[in-house]
């Protein structure tokens, strides 16, 4: 069974669907990506899933309980935690403070929720600046922070709505490698992405959404050479930089063979 499952979603908002009929199953332990062009459908998708959007026709199960139509408060209970692609942090409190607004919905215990706090701080790489208002910190601290903020909830499905969108390459490798720090802790995650950089190299699997509707399910490399893909969002310059890249690897692997 799968830990996560969308079934046939359909949500639309008046005459337009911005989900139509799409169906993805994330299996435990993994990464999955959404992607696809702007206004293809992934952060409604993203709403529909947490409870923030009633979907029109489909159904949402986790770990194989149906969830379709319930409350957020309720579908986060079950484990299902998401950052938003517009960060929005409690400014005029501390990181650690943000982050224990996460941990007390685990816990009403202030040491434990405390411990919690620290630990997810610290996967989150967030522990030099602790003490700083979360208001003032760069775009890359604030994006890590909404991730520990969530992290903190205790949850077992993630969902990263653009997590590294507007960082820095420095900042894009720290937020991966968070990603990498939440799996190996048993989290899985979904997560939409824009910067191939962020998502390719790590993810076990890709859903491409163009239109609303599901264009392809597949392999990171299988996604990257596909030329529909290719034409509705990648664009040519990507599939051949990642062609080029790989072939350069080949070159390195058999060089350390030799
Ligand atoms: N609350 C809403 N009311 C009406 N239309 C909406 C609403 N939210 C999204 N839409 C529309 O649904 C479509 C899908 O939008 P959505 O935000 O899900 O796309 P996206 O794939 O997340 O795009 P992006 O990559 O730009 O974030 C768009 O046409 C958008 O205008
Ligand atoms: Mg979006």
């Amino acid at each position: 069974m799968a830990l996560f499952e969308v079934k046939n979603l359909t949500k639309k908002f008046g005459a337009l669907a911005a989900v139509k009929d799409v169906s993805f199953e994330v299996e435990k332990g993994t990464i999955v990506g959404l992607i696809g062009p702007n206004g293809a459908g992934k952060t409604t998708l993203f709403n529909c899933a947490a409870g923030l959007f009633k979907p029109t026709a489909g159904a949402i199960f986790m770990e194989g309980r149906e969830i379709t139509d319930w409350p957020s408060w309720k579908i986060a209970r079950m484990g299902v935690a998401r950052t938003f692609q517009v960060v929005r942090p409690l400014k005029e409190m501390t990181v650690l403070e943000n982050i224990l607004v996460g941990a007390y919905m685990r816990t009403a215990n202030p040491a434990e929720a405390l411990e919690i706090a620290i630990r997810c701080m610290d996967v989150c790489f967030l522990t030099p600046n602790m003490n700083k208002r979360a208001g003032g910190l760069t775009i890359g601290n604030k994006k890590r922070l909404e991730v520990a903020r969530a992290l903190a909830t205790g949850p077992k499905l993630m969902m990263l709505d653009e997590s590294v969108a507007g960082l820095t390459s420095t900042e894009v490798k720290e937020m991966v490698n968070v990603i990498l720090r939440l799996r190996e802790e048993g989290i899985t995650i979904l997560m939409v992405e824009h910067i191939m950089e962020a998502i390719m190299p790590i993810a076990d699997k890709i859903v491409v959404l163009n239109g609303g509707e599901k264009l392809i399910e597949a392999e990171p490399k299988v996604v990257a050479n596909d030329p529909e893909v290719i034409r509705a969002y990648l664009g040519e310059k990507y599939s051949r930089r990642l062609q080029e890249e790989s072939a350069s690897k080949e070159e390195e692997d058999d060089g350390r063979h030799a």
